[in-house]
């Protein structure tokens, strides 16, 4: 769509601006990047490759111009309806919470979408400086095509010595019409973006002081030798060797993998997360050249060998089948019936999986069946099971008190999600089950948040909510958010009787691979009465890198190439009175 000749023409124009603070540098290359926006959704660049253009607002809530600049925006906005043209404002100021980005949008009347750059790393990736500034991607060309004020009234100096105009404007009307862009390029008159607060604290990153710890801790589970992830991370020749890889992955949220919005990091055991200061490190220790001032290496001297059963020997140790796995190929989930030898009913206390070989095993679900065999249906209202294995998440424990049933007579269904290596393999993994000696006072309940009526058009998305009233006083302790392929993102929140309505899991990035659930380090009261509501899209377009075909109907299907809907939670009653 954009021909090299508007960026020759605007980097002409560029030179003969003298005033111009910010250059229009047109081929400016960018990387992917993805971004939560203040209603915890999902934006990631190389997912709207496909637009005609992406108008991007520095806004600082602070700046009376970028407030200006925002609802400029808005008439902008409407001008190009239908033009698929994207406008968008976004929050490099740092901030992240928000809620307050909310408040201020509904106070400032901002319509538009608002992206919360929490690391500030995208508002340095466009070059954006000051409040109010716009850049303009092309994103067909990964390239910043514009950069500088919306319009005269928020241009450096514009007043007396230029004429009115909207420089977006006229640069989105020649990138549209495939022609020159022949506004002039003037910087934006609002405040200068503050980077400060981070600068002190980059200046002094080295690799084995920062780098090394940070990729030990929030990595290295799986980037290891013999590790589920394609390399180890271990050494920094390595990791130089990886660096642009590395720093794409952090742009774009993907590594490490299954986020979850941060305001929930802290609510639950285990999660995958990276902070912003550790992402804002390692991706400045990259753009400086990934080196190794020091003398030693962290990650080379890193012990790896994994310990068995982290909970203590377990009181019942399963076999699993050894499962072949070939060399390359897309392995379908594979479903064993394991029966148990029990011959009495028992209560689980805890689970957890030792990977045979961590390589190729992506995760285990646990379900039970009783002595009358496999009930679909038994099996779906058991949410996620027993237990999950993903890697660096082999433990599963129970609420206090909290006791899972097997019935004598009846065993475990498996599922088993295998990735290819490149060698083939055979995987021996084990199962250990930790005991109650006599049964619990409360036991481990679950189900779902489920529609199984799901319709999604080819190339389009759909947004679907399921929910689940309790009927009783109960510990809500895990959620797990279950869709196929097409699944985009997912959410809960919690309708308690008297109508307030609180958000307690948002997933912006929902990833099949990664079939992640999410244990409560405290298990939430609720009150009879109380409603969960699941809310997850679907994105059936081609947009969706992981959508196998975007032009069929999706309907309900236990297949990965079909849908599912389900909003997994477990639970234990609560005792009357509490
Ligand atoms: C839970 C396991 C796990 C963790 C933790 C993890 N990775 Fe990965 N990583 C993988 C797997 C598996 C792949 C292969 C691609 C895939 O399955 O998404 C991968 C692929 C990558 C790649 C290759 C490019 C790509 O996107 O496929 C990079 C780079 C990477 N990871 C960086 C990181 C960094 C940096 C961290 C820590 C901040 C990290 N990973 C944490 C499992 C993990």
């Amino acid at each position: 769509m954009l021909r090299l000749k508007i960026f020759a023409k605007l980097a002409a124009a560029t030179s003969l601006t003298a005033l111009v603070c910010m250059s229009a540098n047109a081929q400016d290359r960018i990387s992917d990047f993805s971004l939560v926006d203040a209603d915890g959704r999902f934006f990631q660049l190389s997912r709207n490759a496909h637009k005609n253009a992406i108008v991007l607002l520095a806004y600082d809530m602070e700046s009376r111009d970028a407030r200006r600049a925002a609802g400029d925006l808005e008439d902008l906005a409407e001008q190009f309806a239908d033009q698929q043209v994207d406008f968008l404002v976004i929050n490099s100021t740092g901030l992240a919470d928000k809620t307050v980005m909310r408040e201020e949008a509904e106070d400032e009347d901002i319509s538009l979408r608002i992206l919360m750059d929490d690391t500030q790393l995208v508002a340095e990736e466009l070059g954006l400086t000051r409040a109010a500034e716009v850049a303009i991607i092309d994103p067909q060309a990964s390239a910043v095509v514009y950069r500088g004020a919306l319009s005269s009234r928020h241009a450096d100096g514009s007043r007396s010595e230029r004429n009115a105009g909207s420089y977006a404007e006229e640069a989105l009307t020649a990138i549209l019409a495939g022609g020159e862009i022949s506004s002039e390029t003037l910087a934006s008159t609002g405040d200068a973006l503050d980077f400060t607060a981070k600068t002190a604290f980059l200046e002094s990153v080295t690799y084995a002081d920062d780098v090394a710890p940070i990729l030990e801790q929030r990595c290295s589970a799986c980037h290891q030798e013999g590790g589920v992830a394609p390399f180890a991370m271990e050494s920094h020749q390595m990791i130089q060797g990886w660096s642009p890889m590395i720093r794409e992955s952090l742009m774009t949220k993907r590594m490490p993998p299954g986020q979850i919005d941060n305001e929930y990091v802290q609510a639950f055991h285990d999660i995958n997360h990276i902070t912003v200061e550790e992402t804002q490190k390692l991706v400045h220790w990259i753009d400086t050249g990934a080196r190794n001032e020091g003398s030693t290496d962290p990650l080379a001297a890193l012990d790896i060998s994994p310990a068995k059963w982290l909970n203590g020997e377990p009181d019942m140790i399963i076999d699993i089948p050894p499962q072949q796995i070939p060399a390359t190929g897309v392995l379908e989930y594979r479903n064993l019936v394991v029966p148990l030898d029990i011959d009495e009913d028992v209560w689980v206390k805890a689970v957890e999986f030792e990977a045979g070989d961590p390589a190729v095993l992506h995760h285990i679900i646990a379900f039970s069946y009783g002595p009358d065999g496999i009930n679909q249906f038994e099996i779906l209202n058991q949410g996620i099971g027993l237990g999950a294995y993903a890697p660096g998440n082999e433990l599963n424990l129970y609420p206090e008190n909290a006791g899972f049933p097997l019935e004598a007579g009846g065993g475990l269904l498996l599922q088993m999600h295998y990735t290819v290596s490149g060698k083939e393999t055979v995987d021996a993994s084990q199962i250990g089950l930790y005991l109650w000696e006599e049964e619990p006072e409360k036991v481990v309940l679950g189900g779902s948040a489920a529609d199984m009526d799901i319709d999604v058009p080819p190339f389009s998305t759909k947004e679907m909510v399921a929910t689940k009233t309790f009927r009783e006083d109960v510990y809500l302790s895990m959620l797990g958010p279950h869709m196929h392929f097409r699944g985009y993102d997912a959410n809960f929140k919690l309708r308690y009787p008297d109508g307030r309505v609180e958000e307690v899991l948002n997933i912006p990035n929902y990833q099949f691979n990664w079939q992640k659930v999410y244990d409560f380090k405290e298990p939430m009261f609720l009150p009879a009465g109380t409603e969960l509501v699941f809310r997850g899209t679907f994105d059936n377009t081609e947009y969706n890198p992981n959508n196998p075909d975007p032009s069929v109907t999706l309907n309900w299907g236990e297949q990965t190439w079909q849908e599912m809907f389900f909003g997994f939670f477990r639970y234990t009653e609560a005792d009357s009175g509490e």
